[in-house]
């Protein structure tokens, strides 16, 4: 069952999704200015969506036959998603949470493209339905810019 392109691409993701998550702990916490109450409370929501989604692609990588990466070390080496320290000012924290989201869904793409060439349905059917959770979230998050 063991599967390794599925399998590193998946540990990929969960590293995206970690630092993903990481940022948007900083900016719940951080957020400053005149949107504070509404992002602050955003931030939050995401996060924990976020946190379910992280669980949910860890869990997926067992049911392939994989092992999720699982320490800080491993995930900032293997993510392509950067920390944001100190962004603190409401529209950039919104700025990097729609920038990091783009990343997931490019990444999301390419995984749907490589589940599918795999037959693995299991697979296919985690990262459609995250898709379109993602383009929502990109949608809304750049309406918010505008
Ligand atoms: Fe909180």
């Amino acid at each position: 069952m063991e599967n390794n392109r599925l399998n590193t691409a998946l540990n990929t993701l969960l590293a995206n999704y970690q630092i993903y998550y990481q940022n948007l702990r900083g900016f719940h916490w951080n957020v400053t200015g005149i949107n504070f109450f509404g992002l602050h409370e955003k931030f939050e929501e995401l996060y924990l969506e976020a946190a379910e989604t992280i669980d949910e692609i860890a869990e997926r990588i067992l049911a392939v036959g994989g092992q999720p990466l699982h320490t800080f070390e491993d995930y900032l080496e293997t993510a392509s998603i950067t920390s944001a320290p100190n962004v603190i000012k409401g529209e950039k924290t919104v700025e990097m949470t729609l920038e990091n989201s783009k990343v997931l869904l490019k990444q999301l793409n390419e995984l749907l493209k490589l589940a599918s060439d795999e037959n693995n349905e299991g697979t296919v059917a985690m990262v459609s339905e995250l898709i379109s959770v993602t383009e929502k979230r990109i949608w809304m998050l750049a309406a918010f810019l505008r």
